[in-house]
This record gives structure tokens, sequence and C-alpha cells, in this order.
């Protein structure tokens, strides 16, 4: 059977319309994770089987293979995928209805026609493509409810209201829903409609979809509507082989902290249990803030100034920092410094020793968070301007003592913490709220690391510190 579902699954692939895979979010879910996917149901006799964006129907197929189905209803829009997929059926033979239809609106539609939920069980591996503010499928979903910025959260809220109280869905999505304010409306909505019952995590989402160049991070969950939270399992393997999997269970207070109203859904690894266990200061705690640089440069282009001039204050972009370190000025296409007036002095803080952290970094970037120092020695002008592509370590926008910023970037720099970063973020983008929501070293700590670290350190010796600590 996976032979002939894998061979299946690659010349479809060949025949699908290539400008058409990226909208359509075409990546099949290859059939050795499909099966682990299906054996994750406890539902298993008497199944209705929802089956949302079916492809060639893998998932189903997979199904078929553990559980006693009694129907299974799928929707799909591709052509080429539902020529498969009839087939694939038709040999199952499991009374089955193929919708030649786009699931979100259908659903929309069976929604406000007040179509009571029937599926006792729903698997899916849904397109995952942003939508804009416009767009027919983020509207549809406002018209019930939803809230969405992706693709894949449509066919994910879609899909649990097409369960039955007890349903069961087993997902794979991309992680980014776990974090980012965009994604809270989704997460709330999981949270009060279900339990989460099973996250599966991968190495990359890369390895996992090894045919497609699939970048984003993914996990499998499985959730079950109207049933009381209960202890998560959490599993882990490096790729869809499963080959090296190891699971374990957790409290659900380590996945969705208590009070956190932001929903943020982490999902532990070893190494971040105990991280936490030895980083366990809030940043007000610590008298720090963090927020995003405050000059918007294309907002105050009158003030520009390309070269630092008198009466300009340096205004901080993540160019200035380069692998050779701090150089200011440099040759770009941004300005370096800013015009100072009333104006523009409302964005700026006091002369200090600041902690940037870049938010945007590159998919190739080994690390997901930079940090970098910026301290009185190094600019010598009374005010600074920090551009809006960084994360800035502020206290009441007044900068850090040298110890405690030199001690913070040491610690925003290590492994260790981005490891435990990127068990709540699935996307490279680094946000203030982020920042915000993770746990530190204690001051004590952080000064510690202060007298030790220097910038020219390697990451060895940051990790050795950090792990000293
Ligand atoms: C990520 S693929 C997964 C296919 C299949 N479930 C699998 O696991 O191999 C998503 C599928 O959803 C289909 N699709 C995309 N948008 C859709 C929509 N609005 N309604 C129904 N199907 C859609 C695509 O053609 C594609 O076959």
């Amino acid at each position: 059977m996976i032979k002939l579902i894998e061979d299946l699954r690659q010349e479809a692939n060949k025949k699908l319309d290539p400008k058409k895979k990226g909208p359509l979010g075409q990546f099949m879910t290859p059939y050795p994770i499909a099966q682990f996917m299906a054996k994750l149901f406890t539902n298993k006799k008497k199944v209705k089987l929802l089956d949302g964006g079916a492809g060639i129907g893998s998932l189903s197929l997979a199904c078929s293979e553990v559980l006693k189905i009694d129907k299974i209803v799928a929707w799909e829009v591709d052509p080429v995928m539902i020529s498969y997929l009839e087939t694939n059926f038709s040999n199952l033979k499991i009374e089955n209805e193929i919708h030649h239809k786009d699931f979100i609106l259908d659903i929309v539609d069976r929604i406000k026609a007040n179509e009571k939920p029937s599926f006792t069980n729903a698997i899916l591996n849904p397109p995952y493509k942003k939508i804009n503010q416009n767009s027919e499928h983020r509207l549809a979903c406002r018209d019930v409810g939803i809230e969405s910025v992706n693709l894949y959260i449509c066919f994910f809220a879609l899909a649990i209201k097409q369960l039955i109280d007890g349903g069961e869905i087993v997902i794979i999505i991309p992680r980014s829903f776990c974090n980012g304010a965009y994604y809270r409306p989704f997460r709330e909505f999981l949270l009060n409609t279900c339990s989460i019952d099973f996250i599966h995590s991968f190495g990359s989402r890369s390895k996992a979809f090894k045919d497609d160049e699939v970048l984003q991070e993914n996990v499998i969950f499985k959730a079950t509507k109207g049933k009381q939270q209960g202890a998560v399992v959490i599993s882990q393997s490096h790729d869809g082989t499963f080959k090296d999997i190891e699971s374990r269970e957790v409290p659900f207070e380590t996945i969705v902290k208590p009070n956190d109203r932001e929903y943020y859904i982490h999902i532990p690894t070893d190494d971040v249990v105990d991280s936490e266990i030895l980083f366990d200061k809030t940043l007000r705690e610590l008298g720090i803030e963090v927020s995003t640089g405050p000059v918007v440069d294309f907002r105050c282009k009158e003030y520009w100034s390309f070269e630092p001039v008198e009466n300009t204050a340096p205004l901080l972009y993540p160019n200035h920092f380069t692998k050779d370190g701090f150089r200011f000025p440099v040759v770009f296409k941004k300005p370096n410094s800013l015009i100072r007036c009333p104006d523009v002095d409302k964005w700026l803080m006091k002369a200090g020793d600041y902690v940037l952290v870049k938010r945007f970094s590159a998919k190739e970037e080994r690390r997901r968070v930079v940090a970098y120092l910026i301290t009185k020695d190094k600019l010598d002008y009374p005010m600074f301007g920090f551009e809006n592509h960084w994360n800035v370590f502020h206290i009441k926008k007044n900068g850090l003592s040298r110890n405690l910023a030199l001690g913070l970037t040491c610690f925003l720099n290590s492994t260790v913490l981005d490891d435990y970063f990127r068990v709540f973020s699935g996307h490279t983008q680094v946000n203030a709220t982020d920042l915000k929501n993770m746990k530190y070293p204690n001051f004590e700590k952080l000064e510690e690391l202060g007298k030790n670290y220097s910038e020219d350190m390697t990451q060895e010796q940051i990790d050795n510190l950090v792990m000293g600590l």
C-alpha cells in the first residue's frame, strides 16, 4: 500500500500546475506520516470522517487501514487531485462523498444553513497560505465567527465546527499559530472548544516534506471537541520516518501557561523544560522593558539625514552591525541620522547601553534570536534613534547598566535561549510580545554573565558561560 500511494503521490505531484501549487498549498502528505496521523485517533468505530483539501486522499486511505469507517466525506478543488481521489476512494469500498468544492466556502454555507455537526473524526493537511484582509475566505470565516490570517486556520477551525461532541481532529500544520497576536483569536477558540491531547513536532518541515521545498516547521496536533483538558502527550522525531521518535506526557500548564491571556502554545522539548527551571524571571520582575524600535523611517522622511551632521541623532538599523562589529555611519539606502527637533525627539531614547534584537532574521540564518549591544562609548551623541526593525531592551526609555546589558546580550545570544525561543515561535520573526512572554535568568545571574562576557566571544564561549550559571 505504502509504495502504491507514494508512487501515486509523486505521479500526481508532477502533473500539478506549478503555478497553482503555492496558492493551493499543494504539499501532499507522505504516506508514513498519514499512517502515523491515522493511528492517533481513539474514536475507531462507526467513524464518519471529514477530509478537507483531500488531495489524492492519502489521509483517508491511511485512516481506512486502522479505523472502522462508515462514511468518508472529502473536499477538493483541483481537478488533477480529484481524478486520483476518485480512483483511490472507489477502491476502498467505503461509502464516500467527494465534493468538488471549496471547503471553506462550502462549510461556511452549511453552518449558515444551520446544518448540525455530524463528524466523529477529521483528518487534515490543509493548504497554508497567508490571506489578506479582503480575501473571500477571510470574510466568509468572519461570518461564522472565525478570525484567520492563514488558510490553514480556516480549515482547522471549520473542521472543528463540523465535529460532534467527543469528535477528534488530527491535523498537520505549521506551528506559527502557537504564538503571535494574529493567531490569538484562533488559539482562544481552539482552547475553548477542544482539549489538546497530543502534539508531535518534527526537526523541520523541509525534512517531513522532502519532495517539496517547504520551509516552515510543522506539527501534528490531535484535539478532541468538548473534552475536559488533561495531560498532553508530546512527541518528537527528526523527520517523517519517525525512527527516533520519543514521547512523554506533560501537564497542560506546560503547554499553555495559566493566566496567559495570549494563549501561547508552548511545545516543550527536553532541553527546554530544563531551561525553564534555569530561567524563571519575567522582564517585568527584572524591571526591564522591551519595545519595537519606535522610529518608522518612511513616516519621518523629511527629517532624514544621510550623513551624521550637526544637530542630528543616529538612527540605528541592523545594517550598522556588520560581521566586523558596529559601524557608524555606513553607506546604504537609508539615512544614518535624523535631524533633531521636537517632532523627532519624541521617538528617540537617551544615549545609554541598550540591547537590540533583530525582528527579522533571514531564513538561512542559524539563530532565530540575534542580540547586539549598543553603548554610549560606541556613539558619542546625546540621543539614539532605534529603527522599527529592532526590538529594544530599555528601562523606561533609558539604557541599562553596563553589566546588565552585557549579561542580557550574552543570554540572548546563547544556544539554550535560541532553542527555548523556537519552542513557542514557529516563524522567523521575533516580536516584542514574544520577548516579553519569555523567562530570563534572575538579576544576579545576568550580572554574573555580564562580568564575564565580551562581545568577541565565540558561540561556544557564550554557551559555556550560560550553561555554567
Ligand atoms: C497540503 S495539500 C494536502 C493534500 C492531502 N490532504 C494530503 O494530505 O496529501 C492541500 C490540498 O487542499 C486543496 N485545496 C486548496 N484550497 C482548497 C479549498 N479552498 N478547498 C478545498 N481544497 C483545497 C489543494 O488542492 C491540495 O490538494
